[in-house]
């Protein structure tokens, strides 16, 4: 038998736990998707499309990244003013801009693997996408180690700290001011000499933005604006293109279909990679999106009851100060809607018309319903409702660049030939010992 505690009068039935206090935390930190798979009960609708006076992101995010980001942006803010901000980077993220981005992520990762030399090697591949993400994001801007120190301070524990008195957070409270000041003297020094780039987030956003209230934003707001745009894209994306890395190394075979897909589509290997014809490698967009149906890197998506909040449909009342999570990774991987689930195959995807669409939200039916930004997809890598991701169509830009400049030099296979494990304990879900064997594939 379990340790059982009765929940309060209509409060959900708690899991069943052994050990007081520690509760259920060891079994779901060994293996979380089963151990969610096991109580799937609630849709993920509860989270995404709560009320605002229900649940609240803020309340459940702030002390993690308000010492990062900074103040005045994202979870510092009223969640209107949030909406508005990312209205502002939607709009500064856009196809124009996009379509620059290209060349120079494409310049920037032959740079980098222009250090991977030798005929063949190991390499951490999750090492090399962090690298790799940072530098193609921030492109030239010389911000890599501040970056790095700042990072540090993006841990589990400040889920529930934010002031530890640890060397890391005086490491990221340093590095947090270092960028801000960084961004700052940029737009300083634009002022002053009149250069501008038209193609920059900063730009727009410290040029084109105002707020509802006729307000522009400030230059501390731009700045850390910047910061969150950074941290929000670094560990996501780079998970999720060393996992992509991963499958393939796992699937050699990938590799030359994605070379033939180049040659059919480019015309050569050698082609300059643009937005159209990004759109148009079908493959490469389905080993994203397969990557990122199977390794979401958010797995929990999480939400502070703010005042006691009846889960619609029944009697239970969730009490205030609870937290509620969903976990999408559980639907995107269960056998009910697709067929063998646990399976790495992109080809699942070839009828799903990316043409025209922008983003997961214009797609409609796929076989099991509507599928959009709305909780009721089994797919939401990039959550729904008010708080949804908008850097999906940047990070599908910058790793379909990164994908298809690194096949046009190297194949991979896994090391040892073992495919990594995941590991629940950081921040995203990443692989554990994620080492791969490049060979050349001019050699
Ligand atoms: C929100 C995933 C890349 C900026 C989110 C959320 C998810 C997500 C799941 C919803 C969080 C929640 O509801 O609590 C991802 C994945 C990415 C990615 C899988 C890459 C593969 C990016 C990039 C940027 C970005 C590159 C910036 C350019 C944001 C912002 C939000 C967000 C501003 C809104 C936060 C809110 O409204 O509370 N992302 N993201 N993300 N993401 Fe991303």
């Amino acid at each position: 038998a379990s340790f059982y505690v009765s929940p309060r009068q209509n409060e959900p039935p708690l899991v069943p736990y052994w050990i007081p206090f520690i509760g259920s935390a060891i079994t779901m930190g060994i293996d979380p998707i089963k151990f969610y798979r096991d109580r799937q009960k609630e849709g993920n609708n509860l989270v995404f499309n709560a009320k605002l006076a229900d649940a609240s992101a803020e309340e459940a995010y702030r002390s993690l990244t308000v010492p990062v980001f900074g103040k005045g942006v994202v979870y510092d803010v009223h969640n209107s003013v949030l909406m508005e901000q990312k209205k502002f980077v939607k709009a500064g993220l856009s196809v124009e801009n996009l379509r620059a981005y290209i060349p120079m992520i494409e310049m920037e990762t032959k740079n980098y693997l222009s250090r991977w030399n030798k005929k063949s090697d190991v390499q951490d591949i999750h090492k090399a996408m962090a690298e790799l993400i940072i530098l193609t994001a921030s492109r030239c801007l010389l911000v890599a180690q501040i970056f790095h120190d700042l990072d540090g301070g993006f841990k589990p524990i400040n889920f529930l700290f934010d002031d530890l008195p640890l060397p890391s957070n005086r490491l990221r409270d340093k590095a947090h001011v270092k960028m801000r000041h960084f961004f700052i003297d940029i737009m300083k020094h634009r002022r002053d000499t009149g250069k501008v780039d038209s193609t920059d987030v900063m730009q727009y956003l410290a040029t084109n933005c105002q707020y509802k209230s006729g307000r522009s934003l400030t230059d501390m707001e731009v700045a850390h604006i910047m910061i969150a745009m950074l941290m929000a894209g670094q560990h996501t994306s780079s998970t999720t293109s060393a996992w992509a890395f991963l499958y393939l190394a796992w699937n050699p075979e990938l590799f030359d279909k994605l070379r033939q897909e180049q040659i059919e589509i480019l015309g050569s290997l050698d082609a300059p990679l643009t937005y159209d014809s990004l759109k148009q490698l079908t493959l490469h967009n389905n080993i994203v999106r397969e990557t990122l149906r199977l390794r979401p890197p958010i797995l929990h998506i999480i939400r502070k009851v703010v005042r006691d909040m009846t889960i619609p449909g029944t009697t239970y009342v969730i009490p205030k100060d609870a937290y509620v999570q969903c976990i999408p990774a559980i639907t995107a991987r269960s056998d009910e809607f697709f067929e063998n689930a646990e399976e790495f195959n992109p080809y699942r995807w070839k009828d799903y018309d990316l043409q025209n669409k922008e983003h997961d939200d214009d797609l409609v039916d796929y076989g099991f319903g509507a599928l959009s930004a709305s909780a009721r997809s089994p797919v939401l890598p990039f959550g729904a409702g008010r708080h949804r991701c908008i850097g999906e169509p940047f990070a599908y830009v910058q790793i379909k660049t990164i994908l298809a400049t690194f096949v046009r030099t190297f194949n991979l296979e896994l090391h040892n030939n073992k495919f990594p494990e995941c590991d629940f304990t950081t921040m995203m879900v990443q692989p554990k010992h994620p080492m791969v064997k490049y060979t050349r594939v001019d050699c």
